[in-house]
């Protein structure tokens, strides 16, 4: 399956096949110099793949998990590829999750003032999620992503086999994305993901996340409409994250909680059986005003109001702005 990306800066393929990741040939020029960023898990899985095609590469990897979109990373990182001596036509490879995807990124779009990258992600949330749009960044002390950049990658390759060894909690936190997809943009997709056995067809589930990012990214690239659509469950889902302290909750099924608070009670008892049934959390004991609290702190609380995105029909989300009290 393909789908071509339209952006301000360049358009862009994302291929997802089966196997993908051991035809790579098939897919990238293997003359040309790249550099492999990865964490190290994901380089022990799966850098051989990539190395052992490409004629001029070498890796650089990094302790796996959210930490390490970090400052620290980025400086560490970058010191290495100017001592390596990175050419303007070098190319970066993202091989692993969203931290991987949003790190390389974000080096990416600013060494040497922007060179081309591609993304390979190997979780269910990349693939369906952070690999495309072009969001870049990293974390700071006080907030999450808010150093960063929209460069979109110029070829995103997703191979679904290369989740067979993901953990299941890491892929029912993508499956928490993809319910959203289904509540914003598409009520069948939502009943398939309540009906079916979603796994045993991955790749069309990939698939179909993708065309409804699509859509709301080629529409809104710089997030300022329509894409924020994508925000659905993430008001109060930051919240959860942030009262938690990044501990407790992945991102996926933080923004399953905070979805059930922006539906009404029928849709909301629909909704707590998907959650469910994907072993993502459906109740929390932290109380609403607890979390409110968090909420206003919130970036995009402004003059006492807070936009918010709402779903009073699965398949249909709308944005509406709401005070503090209100909620
Ligand atoms: N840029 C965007 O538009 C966007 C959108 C959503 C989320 N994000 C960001 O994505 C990040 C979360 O991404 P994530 O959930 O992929 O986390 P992650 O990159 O930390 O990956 C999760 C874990 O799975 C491991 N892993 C990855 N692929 C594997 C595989 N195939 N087999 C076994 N283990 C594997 C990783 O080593 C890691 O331990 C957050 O930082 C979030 O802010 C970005």
């Amino acid at each position: 399956m393909k789908l071509t990306i339209k952006s301000s800066r360049r358009e862009y393929d994302i291929y997802i096949k089966d196997h993908l990741l051991d035809n790579i040939e098939n897919y990238l020029d293997v003359s040309k110099n790249y550099i492999i960023i990865s964490d190290d898990n994901v380089s022990k899985l799966f850098v051989n793949k990539l190395s052992n095609k490409l004629s001029n590469n070498y890796l650089i990897d990094f302790p796996e998990g959210e930490s390490s979109k970090s400052f620290f990373q980025y400086e560490r990182i970058a010191n290495i590829l100017l001592k390596k001596e990175v050419k303007k036509d070098s190319i970066i490879i993202a091989l692993g999750g969203g931290v991987t995807g949003d790190l390389a990124g974000f080096l990416a779009s600013t060494i040497l003032r922007g060179i081309e990258y591609i993304q390979i992600p190997t979780t269910l949330l990349s693939q369906i999620d952070s690999s495309i749009g072009g969001k870049v960044g990293i974390n700071t002390e006080s907030a999450k992503n808010c150093i960063g950049s929209i460069y979109p990658p110029s070829l995103v390759l997703i191979d679904p086999k290369v989740l067979d060894t993901l953990p299941e909690k890491h892929f029912n936190n993508g499956v928490a994305e993809m319910i959203k997809y289904g509540m914003i943009k598409s009520k069948s997709l939502f009943e398939d993901l309540k009906n079916l056995d979603i796994k045993s067809n991955i790749g069309y589930y990939i698939y179909q996340s993708l065309l409804i990012k699509q859509e709301l990214v080629e529409k809104d690239e710089f997030d300022e409409r329509d894409r924020r659509l994508l925000n659905f469950g993430h008001t109060f889902g930051h919240a959860y994250e942030a009262f938690y302290k990044y501990e407790k909750y992945l991102h996926g099924e933080a923004v399953g909680l905070g979805m059930l608070f922006m539906v009404d009670k029928e849709i909301e008892s629909e909704l707590k059986v998907v959650l469910s049934k994907y072993n993502l959390p459906s109740e929390d004991t932290v109380t609403k005003e607890e979390l409110l609290q968090y909420v206003k702190l919130d970036k995009k609380a402004k003059n006492n109001g807070i936009y918010v995105v709402m779903v009073d029909k699965i398949g249909e989300a709308y944005i509406i702005k709401k005070q503090i009290e209100e909620l």
